[in-house]
């Protein structure tokens, strides 16, 4: 393989750095925005919002911060659908909040996922592993049905008819002492120590004002509540290599991001652990998706002086924090 500094392969990475700038461009054609960015993808399929909720769930078991499903729920950026809420609540959940910067979800495709998802529990489906999603993390050590966690006794309570008509029900009229959905969300605060778990999924790299994010979650959980964040530190397509994006200088990079509603905002991992630490979060566990760095520090734009020799080699990460 060549070197990162051979000839061909810098030419191969201007030349696609070009390309993404000429695709920023056309961010600013009126009405080009709205097209690309018109559903988030993910979420609008229950598969996939099984797999991530019982991913996370039996991380957060294995971490020992639940022996059942947390009681009341909230997700950032839950994208096309609230199905991993729904999800939430099947499984036991009493309540689960949702806050997305864009309005994705709508109770034709909730409705959907909700009886997609219903099946998959009342089957006690095994959890959808990398045959199904390649690329979703976290991963886990087992992916059959975590009875552990969802016990015989607690599914029985939980599928009764009765409780899934009235969840049904519950995301058919918004009622919002299930399940809220606050969207747009402008960092609006909730009244403070109401949750037992929050959960994001590919969101937290989007976010402009990372340390103000953990703070306002952190004020929404109770004493002993806990995040559970899939954050995916990657390009995104903006560059040729994983970690080409951590290469371009900041005007670059300020106009890649073009006129799209939200960009990621390249920051690695140890910015979210000081983050979480300084919003009076303890780090459980984390579980680091490595990939081989690209770069040398000298290839790093100044203002990304701050990356760590870790942070270089982690492309995507679940972080699991409890307030302390
Ligand atoms: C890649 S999608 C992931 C959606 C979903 N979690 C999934 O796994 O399919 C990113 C989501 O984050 C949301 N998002 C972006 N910036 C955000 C912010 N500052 N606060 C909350 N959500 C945000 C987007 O609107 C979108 O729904």
């Amino acid at each position: 393989m060549p070197s990162a500094n051979d000839p061909r392969r810098a030419l191969r990475r201007n030349i696609y750095a070009v390309l993404q700038m000429a695709k920023a461009a056309a961010t600013w054609a009126p009405g080009i925005n709205a097209i690309s960015q018109r559903r988030s993808r993910g979420s609008d399929n229950h598969l996939y919002c099984y797999a991530v909720w019982l991913r996370h769930l039996c991380l957060a078991h294995k971490n020992g911060l639940c022996t059942a499903p947390p009681e009341h729920v909230a997700e950032l950026g839950p994208g096309d659908s609230l199905g991993v809420g729904i999800a939430a609540l099947i499984s036991g959940a009493e309540s689960y909040r949702a806050f997305d910067v864009v309005a994705y979800a709508n109770t034709d495709r909730n409705l959907a996922v909700f009886d997609g998802l219903v099946d998959l529990f009342a089957r006690r489906a095994d959890i959808p592993g990398a045959e199904a999603f390649p690329r979703m993390k976290p991963l886990l050590e087992n992916y059959a049905f975590p009875h552990e966690v969802l016990t015989a006794a607690h599914m029985e309570r939980n599928m009764a008819p009765a409780r899934i008509a009235r969840l049904r029900r519950a995301v058919e009229t918004g009622d919002a002492s299930v399940i809220g959905y606050t969207a747009p969300w402008r960092g609006q605060s909730l009244g403070g120590a109401e949750i037992d778990m929050i959960i994001s999924q590919a969101v937290l790299e989007y976010v402009d004002d990372i340390a103000g994010v953990h703070a306002e979650l952190s004020h929404w959980l109770k004493p002993s509540g806990f995040v559970s964040h899939e954050i995916d530190f990657k390009c995104h397509g903006f560059a040729n290599e994983w970690d080409g994006h951590w290469r371009y200088s900041n005007a670059v990079w300020k106009f890649m991001k073009g006129r799209r509603l939200y960009t990621i905002n390249r920051e690695p991992y140890s910015v979210h652990e000081r983050a979480l630490t300084t919003a009076g979060m303890q780090i459980v566990g984390a579980q680091f998706h490595p990939q081989p760095s690209n770069l040398q520090r000298t290839d790093l734009t100044s203002s990304l002086a701050h990356l760590t020799e870790q942070d270089l080699t982690i492309a995507s990460a679940c972080i699991q924090a409890r307030k302390f």
